[in-house]
């Protein structure tokens, strides 16, 4: 890591980031002490941290492969998770390369971080001493960590890595490492309050049912696309106290928060389309929260299927997209025309409808293609 690290080095490096890595890798390293492999590792590094931690665009900061950077949460979550942590004590079970650590421990006074890699340890190590950050680094696998552990935390953050990126089948609590399920009881031991990152593949009434006492879960999306699930379990929870809270950073959009148990119970009032039609956005849609965000924002559904809310007078802070729309005539449909095409509970996907009306994608408006209780529909915004 040391060689890396030399001024020569670093402006090759540097001097270097737009370069082909393809083309740079059939070439001979310029430096004996380190490989051409080395240099692009780092080249890589530094443009993936240009989009996803633009904090680490630092001398002296190394970065590690692939793997771990993709695992690493991004600067944007990252902070956005931090802002109502604060403590004495915090630990990250599975600091990976340390970015969901860096953050969430910012306002805590002793920073624990446990990895069982020790090259990425020592990397992060090495990083945290530029940052001018300090904090207990421990090499070692949880399981055995837990067992000699004998301090408890006010907050613990583990962000589990999957053990089979490509499993194709569903998202079990079993498929990561470390297994939650497993250690859950030695976690509720140590800490009134644990952090969870999961994927946002994972099925929210699974995870409801299979971990103790999940008081509250995040869907935290960045510019509608769903990233994560943060889980937090608590020591103590009450029956039915689980709230959902849709988050999408980086839009001007509200957070949009339920509560699970009172989703079951609440009912949707169902009309043809009005004036205004809204679209959730993608958190909303990943958190089941279809009927309460219907009695919240008292919006009707146009089907039980198709989750696209109406109502005749505007509702500000929906948490999704909100058209002004009419219902169209497909003969009203002109060859050549530009629409963004949505298609939901409708037969044709919207490539076929593009073939089918010899329209194209594009331009301001929208065309709607959907189905209501009582017939096929498309809807114009206007
Ligand atoms: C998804 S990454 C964490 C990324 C991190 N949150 C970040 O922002 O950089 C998961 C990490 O947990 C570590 N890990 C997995 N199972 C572990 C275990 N049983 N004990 C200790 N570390 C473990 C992996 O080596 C990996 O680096």
């Amino acid at each position: 890591m040391k060689a890396i690290l030399n001024k020569e080095i670093q402006k090759y490096i540097n001097a270097n980031l737009t370069t082909d890595l393809h083309s740079l890798l059939l070439k001979k390293s310029p430096f004996p002490e380190v490989s051409m492999q080395e240099i692009v590792q780092q080249i890589k590094g530094k443009k993936v941290a240009q989009k996803k931690f633009p904090y680490l665009l630092k001398e002296g900061i190394v970065f590690p492969p692939n793997l771990n950077l993709e695992q690493a949460s991004s600067q944007a979550t990252a902070e956005f998770k931090a802002q109502s942590l604060k403590g004495k004590s915090f630990i990250d079970m599975t600091s990976g390369f340390g970015i969901d650590a860096y953050f969430l421990s910012q306002n805590f006074e002793e920073v624990t971080l446990v990895e069982q890699n020790s090259d990425l340890l020592k990397i992060v190590k090495h990083n945290w001493t530029i940052l001018d950050r300090e904090a207990n680094f421990i090499n070692e696998n949880l399981e055995n960590f837990l067992k000699q552990n004998g301090q408890t935390y006010d907050s613990v953050y583990l962000d589990p890595a999957r053990r089979d990126e490509h499993k194709n089948k569903k998202f079990l609590l079993e498929d990561l490492s470390p297994n939650l399920l497993e250690i859950q009881n030695q976690l509720l031991e140590i800490s009134d309050r644990i952090i969870i990152k999961l994927s946002p593949l994972i099925d929210i009434s699974y995870l409801i049912s299979a971990l103790k006492n999940v008081v509250e879960i995040h869907i935290i999306a960045v510019r509608n696309e769903v990233k994560e699930l943060l889980v937090f379990v608590h020591s103590k929870k009450d029956k039915s106290q689980t709230t959902i809270t849709c988050i999408n950073l980086e839009s001007e959009e509200e957070f949009f928060s339920f509560n699970y148990e009172e989703e079951k119970s609440a009912e949707s009032e169902f009309s043809e389309p009005l004036r205004y039609l809204y679209i959730p956005n993608n958190a909303v849609l990943k958190s089941g929260g279809f009927n309460s965000i219907s009695v919240k924002f008292n919006l009707k559904k146009i089907h039980p299927n198709s989750h696209f809310y109406t109502s005749d007078e505007l509702v500000e802070d929906f948490p999704g997209r909100v058209l002004k729309v009419e219902i169209i005539d497909s003969k009203q449909i002109r060859k050549g025309e530009k629409f963004n095409i949505i298609s939901k509970n409708y037969p044709l996907t919207p490539d076929e409808i593009k073939k089918k009306y010899k329209i194209l994608d594009g331009g301001n408006d929208y065309l709607i293609f959907s189905q209501t209780q009582k017939n096929k529909i498309i809807l114009k915004s206007v």
